[in-house]
């Protein structure tokens, strides 16, 4: 078993005010966000297991199939079905094998990564429970009883690598963030998203939520093209956005 080792208490990121700038008639901008996320869950590592019964490619497309059949909202169902694209990035976010480093004792941030990686096109909608499922793993363990005991082999072997369940302070700070419950949601159905008999949707499936979450920064806001040609504004949510 791994020792137990000092969770970095990184601030949250940043609310998103530069939102994704594109251009919605240039074909190239618009899919740009899904070609990156289809380019990073092709590498090696997106098909390791970590532990689990399945690939990390699998366990996404389940999570992400579970949160769309709970008709959870855009943002939460594209923060499910990416949560864990942390352990496909290195430090400086080339494509690596972070999850290697996790099941070795040693990496401890892969939601604070994966949020990082995803902030280039989504807002806190989508990145915030990204950041936080592994508080939520922690929140849920120092909170919920019986928690502890529906967690894979490889999830409690990793729970003493995050920090272990969160102290009474922590929980009640955990509860103060806006994203928390968004996280707990995507927390269970990463917890539940580890069956090797399920047969749920590919990526492509998500190409039209995901490429209009990005072109609204990940608000869920509505997209409203810009008169005449290329160039021009997106309005999202009462905010102009120069599409340049
Ligand atoms: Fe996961």
């Amino acid at each position: 078993m791994p020792q137990p080792v000092a969770v970095a208490r990184d601030e949250p990121l940043r609310a998103t005010t530069t939102l994704y700038t594109c251009d919605p008639n240039d074909p190239d901008m618009m899919n740009e966000p899904f070609d990156a996320i289809a380019g990073l869950l092709a590498t090696a590592g997106a098909r390791d297991y970590l532990g689990e019964p399945i690939t990390v490619l699998e366990h996404l497309l389940q999570a992400g199939a579970q949160a769309e059949a709970a008709a959870a909202p855009a943002a939460v169902v594209a923060a499910a079905l990416l949560h864990d694209v942390g352990h496909l990035l290195e430090a400086d976010g080339s494509a690596g094998l972070s999850g290697a480093g996790l099941m070795a004792g040693h990496d401890n941030d892969h939601g604070q990564r994966g949020a990082a990686w995803l902030a280039s096109w989504f807002g806190p909608p989508v990145t915030e429970p990204v950041r936080l499922h592994i508080a939520a793993k922690r929140y849920l363990c120092a909170t919920e009883p019986s928690y502890y005991g529906l967690l894979s082999e490889a999830s409690r072997y990793t729970l003493a690598v995050q920090g272990g369940p969160m102290t009474a302070q922590e929980a009640r700070a955990f509860e103060e963030l806006p994203a928390h419950r968004d996280a707990i949601a995507v927390r269970r159905w990463d917890d539940q998203a580890k069956d090797p008999a399920a047969r749920v949707p590919g990526l492509e499936h998500y190409r039209p939520l995901l490429t209009a979450l990005a072109v609204t920064g990940g608000t869920g806001g509505e997209v409203q093209t810009p008169r005449g040609g290329t160039g021009g504004e997106v309005q999202i949510q009462g905010i102009t956005a120069p599409c340049d």
